[in-house]
């Protein structure tokens, strides 16, 4: 099963693949916001993927519009609701910075 690292703080955890990169954090203890509740609606969630892009799901279009709505966006910015962890392992950075709204 892959492994997530949730930076920076480091933690890991082993997750099934298809597991939300929210779904990881919050197992794993990390503090991290989710107004929407995973529905791609509060940009609330925003993080970025530093490793394993390529392995996790794609952007959807919904992701796609929200983020634009949210400063600060980067090419490795995600929603970690929308994130669904693919076979390899991935790193994600959890934003200090209120974001999305
Ligand atoms: S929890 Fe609201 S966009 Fe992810």
């Amino acid at each position: 099963m892959p492994i997530v690292t949730i930076k920076p703080s480091g933690k890991t955890i082993e997750v099934a693949s298809g597991t939300t990169l929210l779904a990881a954090a919050m197992s794993a203890g990390e503090m991290i916001e989710h107004k929407c509740d995973g529905k791609a609606q509060c940009g609330s969630c925003h993080v970025y993927v530093l490793e394993g892009r390529k392995s996790v799901s794609r952007i959807t279009p919904t992701e796609n519009a929200k983020l634009d709505t949210i400063i600060g966006i980067g090419s490795k910015s995600r929603l970690a609701c929308q994130v669904h962890v693919g076979e390899e392992d991935v790193t994600f950075e959890l934003l200090s910075f209120a974001s999305g709204f």
